[in-house]
């Protein structure tokens, strides 16, 4: 029951609801940490990432109650600070806890598993910036020991841009004392996102959207705060219409956020038109090719859409060529398309796509979550059946995928 069997060479055509943000989700729920009283959480996506999430937010002292996408939680309760390897495993997002925990209770223990397929995930960015704001932190066999009598505003420069850093940062310093600035700041949507409701919960937070966030401690208050669409789904689902070919619409998609893929699929000779929060993309001729990709921080293409794209230019009637900067190994999928025709040639950073006649339906395995995600369009696009194992991976940050891509006419399954 992990796998989805998925008939091969459809067309898209139909409408589709665009989820809530999982890379925001998950961050502002750590934020409700720092609120005494009630947060309400609407639109919150139902996937294993915030599930586990509100687990461990429920060991820190949380009431939490579940409506639908709604998520009320309740943190007047002080509960555990220790956050054990068994309830973070596998899930290395729990790290935004840290700076929540410092900044509401001045201490916290969490065991971080480190890395993964896409990369090593180096934490190091995150410890620099809490110690910088006061935190004293040891480490003992991967557990982090933090703890902060008074967390103080100070000035703190990124070397490289870090979303987990950022978020963790920002955590810290809106209850701190005095005034955080920091520069060489993540600008993804889901650190504006952060900022938008921590704002709305009285937090002071100035250059938000910019590379340099200036951030004036002050107390927070009960807020209710709906959780804004998700970027990467729907760009997920552009890429499949790119890729199988069709006529659909997106609806509640973030269209501001898209600029960088919405430029790819114009190059690729797709017809895209936005009206209000609504995407219309229409593909009815060959794939133009001859393009070439850099995946970057935002508001560059964004990483969690490069395995995506390197399944549709599968297609194009040219060499293309991705190179991805953001994680070190984001290419663990390929050996995965190649089982299904892909011809692929591997570069230091980056790869070239050959243009092939058709991929073919077989057995394949999801790496990681976007690739997982990839390898659904794949089996869509391909000719013959194919069988998606370890769909777990995509289920921590699809809602629906099968549902989704049903309603867009696809024949797919869980078996
Ligand atoms: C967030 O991961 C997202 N996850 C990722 O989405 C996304 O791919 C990534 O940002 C980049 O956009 C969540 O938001 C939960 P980073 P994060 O810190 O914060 C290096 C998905 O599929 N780095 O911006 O971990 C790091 O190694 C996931 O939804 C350090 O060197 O990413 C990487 O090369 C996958 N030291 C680069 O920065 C640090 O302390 C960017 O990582 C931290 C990061």
């Amino acid at each position: 029951m992990d796998s989805i069997r998925i008939t091969g060479k459809q067309s898209l055509y139909g409408e589709v609801e665009i989820q809530g943000s999982k890379n925001a989700a998950l961050p502002i729920l750590a934020a409700s940490v720092l609120i005494k009283g009630e947060v309400v959480l609407h639109n919150c996506p139902r996937i294993q990432d915030t599930r586990l999430m509100l687990q461990l937010l429920r060991r820190l002292g949380a009431r939490i109650t579940i409506e639908g996408h709604t998520v009320s939680i309740q943190n007047e309760e002080r509960g555990a600070i220790e956050l054990p390897k068994k309830d973070v495993q596998g899930m290395r997002s729990s790290i935004v806890l840290l700076g929540a925990m410092l900044g509401r209770y001045g201490e916290a223990v969490i065991y971080y598993p480190g890395g993964c397929v896409i990369g090593e995930r180096p934490i190091d960015l995150h410890l620099m910036a809490l110690q910088q704001l006061g935190a004293s932190i040891t480490i003992q066999d991967d557990c982090i020991i933090a703890t902060a009598k008074q967390l103080t505003g100070t000035h703190i420069h990124f070397p490289i841009v870090s979303v987990g850093a950022t978020q963790n940062a920002i955590l810290a310093a809106v209850l701190a004392k005095g005034t955080t600035v920091l520069s060489n700041a993540s600008r993804e949507p889901e650190v504006e996102a952060l900022c938008d409701f921590l704002r709305s919960a009285g937090a002071i937070i100035k250059g938000v959207g910019t590379r340099t966030l200036t951030i004036t401690g002050n107390s927070l208050h009960p807020v209710v705060y709906s959780i804004p669409p998700e970027r990467i789904v729907a760009g997920t689902y552009l890429l499949a219409a790119a890729g199988a070919g069709g006529d659909i619409c997106l609806t509640n998609a973030p269209i501001q956020e898209l600029n960088a893929l919405l430029h790819v699929l114009s190059l690729m000779d797709c017809f895209v038109r936005v009206k209000e929060q609504r995407i219309y993309i229409k593909t009815d001729r060959a794939l133009r090719g001859g393009i070439d990709v850099t995946t970057q921080a935002y508001p560059g293409f964004p990483t969690d859409l490069q395995p995506q794209l390197t399944t549709v230019l599968t297609k194009a009637d040219a060499d293309s060529y991705l190179k991805e900067t953001v994680f070190e190994q984001r290419f663990a999928y390929l050996g995965e398309l190649e089982k299904m025709g892909a011809n692929i040639t591997k570069q230091e950073h980056g790869i070239t796509i050959h243009p092939i006649a058709q991929l073919k339906g077989t057995v394949v395995e999801a790496t990681d979550l976007r690739a997982g995600a990839a390898l659904v369009i794949a089996g869509i696009m391909a000719e013959g059946e194919s069988l998606v194992k370890k769909v777990s991976f995509i289920e921590r940050g699809y809602e629906d995928i099968i549902g989704d891509f049903q309603k867009l006419g696809v024949t797919l399954f869980k078996e």
